[in-house]
């Protein structure tokens, strides 16, 4: 895989900081209300610099984190010494209670698996709100991947196409059948969509 390995160094961080600047505002800053003083589970945690700052900014505490990559969880460890890491789903304790289950920039990358990899993920995670940033398809995965310097675009299913991945309309028609309502929705200009669910009582 084609990326710079590990955080080492200041220089790092800010190389990886500016692959990821949109994410901050787009993602966070602008649910800073939903997110301020919660806890949350991030699937696809990558290397957590959004985490750290979000702790930082926000004094929102991210309990635990999924990330299959093992260079991306040693650097998100060392940015969020707190959190709990596990590289799948499938690893994660059976109950865990917390505010906010963040998918951001991964569903899209379970492929054909999407809907097993939820099923199991909500069979474990207690929460009131779910929030997804969907990357909509800009180009192949193949093309995706010569552009990948950071190693965001890895996958676990060595897939080689987008074309098997679930739509936004199949996420939320999906969610809606385990009771999670859609309440917000925006679509950014950096060719993303960014949902909110929240659990029905
Ligand atoms: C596009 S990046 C998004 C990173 C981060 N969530 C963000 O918003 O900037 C996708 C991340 O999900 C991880 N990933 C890929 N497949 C996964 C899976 N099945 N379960 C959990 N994480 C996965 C990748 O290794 C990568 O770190």
């Amino acid at each position: 895989m084609n990326y710079t390995p590990e955080i080492t160094s200041v220089d790092y961080l800010n190389k990886f900081w500016e692959s990821c600047r949109h994410h901050w505002q787009e993602t966070w800053i602008d649910y800073q209300n939903l997110f301020e003083d919660k806890t949350c589970v991030d699937i696809g945690i990558w290397k957590g610099l959004l985490n750290a700052r979000a702790k930082k900014q926000f004094n929102c505490q991210t309990k635990i984190g999924v990330e299959p990559n093992s260079i991306h969880r040693a650097d998100c460890k060392k940015l969020n010494p707190h959190t709990k890491l596990y590289p799948s789903i499938e690893e994660l304790p059976d109950t865990i209670d917390t505010d906010i289950l963040i998918l951001h920039g991964v569903i899209r990358l379970m492929g054909t698996r999407w809907i097993q990899e939820m099923r199991i993920l909500l069979s474990k995670v207690n929460c009131k709100y779910i929030h997804i940033r969907y990357s909509n398809p800009d180009g192949s995965y193949a093309e995706k991947i010569v552009k990948n310097i950071d190693g965001r675009e890895f996958n676990k299913y060595n897939m080689d196409s987008y074309e098997k991945s679930p739509t936004t309309n199949d996420i939320i028609k999906f969610l809606n059948t385990v009771n999670f309502s859609l309440i917000n929705q925006k679509d950014t200009n950096t060719n993303n969509t960014i949902m909110t669910f929240e659990k029905q009582l």
